[in-house]
């Protein structure tokens, strides 16, 4: 089997979909790699680096398209819209395409692959189950972000993060607060807290409190507020928890000379916390980092992609920071594709078990049509043939993985 790996072609996108370490493991499961030229120096790998590794540079996108049983991307359908047009004419009937594609916000760029005949792996979609962990990018690409985001805090803020005790007196600690201790909130916690900070953090889910104080933060929490969704994600909140929530966080943002907002619920809108009374409340010179920014923002003056100013305040809406640091992002992505690519082949061949979790969890199209069903139902089109619901009869179906993960789909 080839797989083929595409140069990026989306703005400022660094990142490269498999590093030259990845080719020694696919070899392994009898799948070689063909490179388009390039591919990986944004990021730091040369061809050089992949032809020591033995696989093979492409004079060019066309032979890729062209060879490849299966292309992998950073940005794939509707996470680089652009590309649609320019390599219409490129995809393959058959062909597979892993890569971030944004199939709930953008399902029609998936859609209009999909009737190309491409079949479409969607790896925002991989569950957050313990099998798949090795293939979640959104974690791995999430980790590096929270990371990021505190460095670009810490380059902002006028002030140092340590307690510094000097001859010429003594600073005091900065505050940091982080809203949401998810994947990206968690590593910005230890981040902030390596920096020298006293952190806080909140998060609607009380099942991270131990997580966050074994990082060395506290808490900030109601207990009447225990919004634990399935799956390992957040629920909406009521509208009671929500007032009080934002009570909550409203003083400790008052407080805080950096806050890092990373809330978010799957396949929502970030949730607004941060009003700009709040912003307006915090001590001059602070910093906040709105990791949602893309996904609307968690405070209300976010701006996606700028850095302002406002009420003596900067508040950065970084996008896509995974390619700022795109050497080692690239490095876990590779991991993430490279096992994942291990689970979908088997002898040198694709094979798609709707009955597995992560492969009907992350398949969007095959033969010319949407497959997912939280696709289908975005794009208004009816509910696929009940071919696997043998549930009437009540047995014979080891239904556990297979339940979780319609439920999964309903949740991402
Ligand atoms: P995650 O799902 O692991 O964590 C989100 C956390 O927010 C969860 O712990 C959830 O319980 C919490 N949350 C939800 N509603 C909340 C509320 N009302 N108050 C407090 N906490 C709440 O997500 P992950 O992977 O950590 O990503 C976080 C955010 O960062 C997402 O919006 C994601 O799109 C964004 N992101 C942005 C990047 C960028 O380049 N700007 C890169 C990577 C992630």
């Amino acid at each position: 089997m080839i797989v083929g790996l595409l140069t990026e072609t989306f703005p400022n996108e660094n990142r490269v979909a498999l590093v030259p370490a990845a080719i020694t493991v696919l070899a392994k499961s009898g799948i070689s790699v063909l490179v388009e030229s390039g591919a990986g120096t944004a990021a730091g790998y040369p061809d050089d680096a992949y032809r020591e590794k033995e696989a093979k540079i492409a004079t060019g996108r066309d032979e890729v398209f062209a060879q490849a049983d299966v292309l992998v991307q950073v940005r794939a359908a509707g996470a680089n819209p652009q590309s649609l047009s320019d390599d219409r004419s490129r995809y393959r009937h058959g062909q597979g395409v892993i890569g971030f594609c944004e199939p709930l916000a953008e399902a029609e760029a998936s859609q209009q692959l999909g009737q190309q005949g491409v079949t479409l792996f969607s790896m925002e979609m991989m569950p957050r189950i313990t099998r798949a962990q090795s293939m979640d990018a959104l974690s791995s690409q999430a980790s590096l972000a929270g990371y990021k985001a505190v460095i670009l805090a810490a380059e902002a803020l006028p002030q140092i993060f340590p307690m510094m005790m000097t001859a010429a007196g003594t600073i005091t600690a900065a505050k940091v607060f982080v809203i949401g201790a998810g994947v990206a909130g968690l590593q910005a916690i230890a981040t902030a807290k390596r920096l020298g900070a006293v952190v806080s953090a909140t998060d609607v889910r009380p099942v991270v409190k131990d997580q966050v104080e074994s990082l060395g933060g506290k808490f900030v929490f109601l207990d009447e507020i225990m919004a634990e969704g399935e799956g390992g994600y957040a629920k909406e909140l009521t509208d009671g928890q929500k007032a009080k929530q934002q009570e909550l966080i409203a003083q400790t943002v008052a407080e805080s000379d950096v806050v890092i907002t990373t809330a978010a619920i799957p396949g929502r809108k970030a949730p607004v916390l941060v009003t700009e009374d709040m912003v307006k409340a915090m001590p001059p010179g602070a910093v906040l980092v709105d990791m949602a920014a893309e996904r609307g923002g968690n405070c209300e003056l976010t701006q996606a992609g700028q850095t302002i100013t406002t009420h003596g305040v900067t508040i950065l809406g970084p996008e896509n920071i995974p390619a700022t640091v795109a050497h080692h992002a690239s490095q876990t992505y590779a991991k993430n594709i490279t096992t994942f690519l291990d689970h979908l082949v088997k002898d040198g061949k694709m094979e798609i078990d709707l009955e597995d979790e992560i492969t009907a969890g992350t398949l969007i199209t095959q033969d010319g049509d949407v497959k997912h069903p939280r696709v289908r139902e975005i794009l208004g089109l009816p509910k696929p043939q009940p071919e696997p619901e043998p549930e009437s009869e009540g047995d014979d179906q080891p239904a556990t993985e297979t339940e979780s993960a319609g439920k999964q789909d309903g949740e991402a």
